[in-house]
């Protein structure tokens, strides 16, 4: 999935004078292995750290540092690396190329490569957190915000100068998802959207809750692939071992109503909203304060039911909000989710199977039928983030224009 983003993909990597520019000789490696095209450009105080060596070995390319010299094979590098790029990802970036750049100063390959490409440009950050905090870092990281360059928040921990705080190079993981997300078709950009997932826990006591096998992977998929199509994402989740996917807001709810609030408070806000939580139906009529002691729980337990979110959504649906819910059958797959589709005003319905122990519940692979009002589509066996990007490739299709 991953290769076919970066493959062949032209990305400029500006390497500049930060402790932390060893660790960009680990992402043009993976670079390199996901087969795209690298080509590393060193500022001179970024080579007093890494020598151009490492990255011509790591990229098989020669590293750009000159703009002016007999040496050099193209006088031009600095119009053509840009002009060529899919993309230029400056990092580590130093709080002087931050400044330079902020302000369209050319007085190095780099610098001058930026200004002269019109390719998306990815800036992290990376320095001693009293140069990140400093009120002049923060306004020229405002300034390259609004000359649309997309700045990754710096990570929060122990630098190189022994001091703790914001400033740390972010991680390659992150990094590596606005990467893909800035060499992807972007169908989703500018558009709120809302996914929810994962399973609900109603609590009978402080020490017991009656929940479901939801591990949330199909929504954090879906939404995992919607920020990379250049949405905004909306998570709302319930307990789950997921981390949160990049780029992504996640609200954390844990009973059903907890989900119904926030679902229903955010609706009007988003345009697609997908509901892939697998929400209890029923909650106990009583949460006991303390513990109930063994001797004291009734054979039979009295449950009332949860407010519905789905039929809720439907009925306050705007005109062109497309709504999208999931379905998790074991029999009659079609016939259910038409039901369903019909009941709850949805636009698309997703039928989850689970009666295979290699679909649905907690595993990594799906099967979906999916059904919308004018016909139906089986997607193939396939991971959970494939199945996401089938059913985005679907709803893409509904987007009013
Ligand atoms: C040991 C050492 C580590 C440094 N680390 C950083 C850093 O992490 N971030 C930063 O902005 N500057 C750092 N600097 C300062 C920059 O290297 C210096 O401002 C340089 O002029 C940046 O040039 P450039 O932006 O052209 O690469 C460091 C300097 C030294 C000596």
């Amino acid at each position: 999935m991953m290769q076919a983003v970066f493959a062949g993909k032209k990305i400029v990597v500006g390497v500049t004078g930060s402790i932390a520019a060893f660790k960009v000789a680990g992402w043009v490696s993976d670079l390199a292995k996901e087969e795209a095209d690298v080509s590393v450009i060193m500022t001179q105080s970024g080579m007093e750290f890494v020598t151009p060596l490492t990255f011509a070995a790591l990229s098989g390319r020669k590293v750009h540092s000159e703009m002016f010299g007999t040496e050099i094979d193209d006088p031009m590098a600095h119009i053509n690396l840009g002009r060529e790029a899919d993309l230029i990802l400056v990092a580590p970036a130093s709080a002087n190329t931050l400044a330079k750049l902020a302000n369209g100063l050319a007085d190095n390959l780099l610098c001058t490569t930026v200004l002269a490409s019109r390719a998306q440009v990815l800036i992290c950050p990376a320095m001693n957190s009293r140069m990140y905090s400093h009120p002049a870092t923060k306004e020229n990281i405002k300034r390259l915000k609004s000359l649309g360059y997309t700045v990754i928040n710096p990570a929060i921990g122990l630098m190189a100068c022994k001091e703790e705080g914001e400033g740390r190079l972010a991680e390659w993981d992150d990094v590596k998802e606005y990467v893909a997300r800035a060499l992807s078709v972007n169908d989703l950009r500018g558009t709120n959207v809302m996914i929810s997932a994962g399973p609900t826990r109603e609590p009978l006591d402080p020490a017991r809750y009656l929940s479901n096998r939801s591990s949330g992977k199909m929504g954090y998929a879906l939404a995992r692939a919607a920020f990379r199509r250049g949405a905004h994402v909306t998570l709302v989740s319930g307990p789950t071992t997921l981390p949160c996917p990049v780029g992504v807001d996640r609200l954390q709810v844990q009973t059903a109503d907890e989900m119904y609030n926030a679902v229903i408070s955010h609706a009007a806000k988003n345009s697609i909203i997908i509901k892939a939580a697998a929400v209890a139906d029923y909650k106990p009529a009583k949460n006991h304060e303390h513990k109930v002691k063994k001797d004291q729980i009734k054979s039979h337990l009295e449950l009332e039911p949860n407010k519905d979110i789905l039929l809720a959504l439907g009925k306050m649906k705007k005109p062109g909000q497309i709504l999208v819910g999931f379905a998790a059958e074991s029999q009659n797959l079609r016939d259910e989710g038409v039901k369903k589709l019909k009941k709850k005003n949805l636009d698309i319905i997703a039928v989850n199977d689970i009666s295979t122990k290699n679909t649905g519940f907690e595993v990594e692979n799906n099967q979906v039928l999916l059904i919308n009002k004018s016909g139906e589509e089986q997607l193939p066996f396939t991971s959970k983030l494939h199945t996401a990007n089938l059913i985005w490739n679907d709803i893409v299709r509904l987007i009013p224009t």
